[in-house]
């Protein structure tokens, strides 16, 4: 039962199925083409899409727009200390803004950068400052049957053997993604983060966390790890967390906002409050490092990009992200769209993950060789058929991977209702049977960075 009622509401249509045709057509067979108002279930991404709460709209009219020393910063300020325990924050106007203005602090030419499993605008930042991205997941992670509770954590010994060969000289940071949201949105535990911290220190690198879904991956904690069975939300995220040299955050995802971003540092806040952890000089240099750097791309070290009432409304959503309710309902709302799916026979990865279901399009259009992108026929044919928008991250979003081709289906928070996510399965389930009817596709224009492919290439049927 949701804990919220809505208060607002913005209405949604579906089109009928020759308008969703030509719409489709019209996208190049892009869905990130489409007119959201063309759209009648979006779940492209959880990211910025999600429904914020009165108290976050009153303190919208509380921000303060100065350009220095805004208040609203300060507000954010204090709560990412509260909850997230980083001193000290470099604020941007989302996460990628973020990923810019550490990795560039850090990454140069020839280096090597390991992460349980690189999200696209991570791999493009790494691979534009002359890096080499490498993914370790733990093998359970390809594996969409197996009960694995953490099947988002890096595989140490992974990370061991590519620092055997490139050199513990190139590998400037090991980055843990939580949850691993190119890994079907898996958890990842606090003992893996522990062991990760210590792989990183051993080698002299800046451990860095992708705290992009941080709450929801500190519910799977609770849910499923012995050592926290009778601890808090909130007080997991903090453990979690406190092993982290940096952070990367989208307000977008847990941060209950509609845009906004920041890296998370160590050291001494403007009160000067004391660091939790051990900051080093190598502390000062790097939070220096990148609050030049977000100066230079994302704005004054106090707003970076949001406006003042964005860093309002973002504080108050981080406090509301790991409240007991909220939290609980949100990953129980993805699992029932993820039972929902299988009880109709669609190929899911299973356990459901935070925010997204992740179906897997090679098990549900068999015919469809790997070149003709099945999973991007999938995306079109859910458009086709339940005007049901998706994302592809699969082989036509990550060209040079070997990995699955999955669908994925994320839920954007306290957005939708029961019967929406039901006309999702409903939708799915008619995909899958029409079976062989549904075609492959070929690509006909893309840009000249691979890792940006899906967002802007065009296809065609083949
Ligand atoms: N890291 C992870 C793990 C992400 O999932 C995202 C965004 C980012 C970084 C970048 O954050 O969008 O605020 O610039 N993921 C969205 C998604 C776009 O759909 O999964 P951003």
């Amino acid at each position: 039962m949701r804990s919220y009622k809505a208060t607002m509401v913005e209405p949604v249509r579906l089109l009928d199925r020759a308008d969703r045709e030509a719409a489709l057509r019209e996208a190049g067979f892009n869905v990130f083409n489409l007119d959201s108002s063309d759209v009648f279930v979006d779940l492209l991404t959880d990211s910025g899409t999600g429904t914020m709460s009165n108290e976050q709209w009153a303190a919208m009219f509380t921000g303060d727009e100065a350009y220095a020393g805004s208040e609203s910063f300060r507000e954010l300020e204090a709560a990412v200390r509260d909850v997230m325990g980083f001193e000290r924050i470099v604020p941007a106007h989302q996460g990628r803004g973020a990923e810019n203005v550490l990795y560039g602090a850090l990454v140069t030419e020839g280096d090597v950068v390991l992460n349980n499993a690189h999200f696209d605008t991570t791999r493009a930042h790494v691979a534009a400052n002359g890096g080499d991205p490498v993914d370790c997941p733990v093998p359970e992670a390809r594996d969409g049957d197996s009960d694995h509770p953490f099947k988002g954590n890096f595989d140490v010994e992974t990370g061991r053997r590519v620092v055997e060969e490139v050199g513990a000289e190139n590998v400037p940071a090991v980055v843990l993604t939580i949850t691993n949201n190119s890994m079907a949105g898996q958890p990842v535990s606090v003992a893996n983060t522990r062991e990760v911290a210590a792989f990183a220190d051993d080698i002299d690198a800046t451990f860095v966390v992708d705290a992009c879904r941080f709450a929801e991956n500190a519910y799977f904690v609770q849910r499923r790890e012995d050592e926290f069975a009778g601890e808090s939300v909130a007080a997991v995220a903090r453990e979690q967390l406190s092993y982290a040299d940096a952070c990367v955050m989208s307000g977008k995802k847990d941060g209950l906002v509609n845009a906004g971003g920041f890296v998370g540092l160590r050291g001494e806040d403007a009160a000067g409050r004391g660091p939790s952890g051990n900051p080093t000089q190598s502390d000062d240099d790097l939070y220096e490092r990148c609050r030049q750097r977000g100066i230079l791309f994302e704005g004054f070290s106090t707003y970076g990009g949001m406006s003042g009432r964005d860093l309002a409304a973002f504080a108050v959503g981080l406090r509301e992200a790991v409240e007991p309710p909220y939290v609980a309902e949100r990953v129980a709302q993805v699992e029932a769209l993820c039972d929902a799916l299988a009880d109709r026979g669609v190929p899911v990865y299973q356990p459901a993950g935070g925010h997204a279901v992740y179906v897997n399009a090679n098990e549900a259009l068999p015919h469809l060789p790997r070149e003709q992108f099945p999973g991007q026929a999938l995306v079109c044919e859910l458009y086709r058929e339940g005007g049901v928008r998706a994302v592809e991250l699969g082989r036509f979003a990550f060209p040079d991977t070997d990995r699955a081709d999955l669908v994925r289906l994320a839920v954007p928070r306290r957005t939708y209702g029961p019967d929406h996510l039901e006309h999702v399965a409903d939708t799915a389930a008619a995909v899958c049977e029409k079976g062989e009817e549904v075609t492959g596709y070929e690509v006909v224009s893309e840009p000249p960075m691979p890792e940006l492919r899906h967002f802007s290439a065009e296809l065609r049927p083949v």
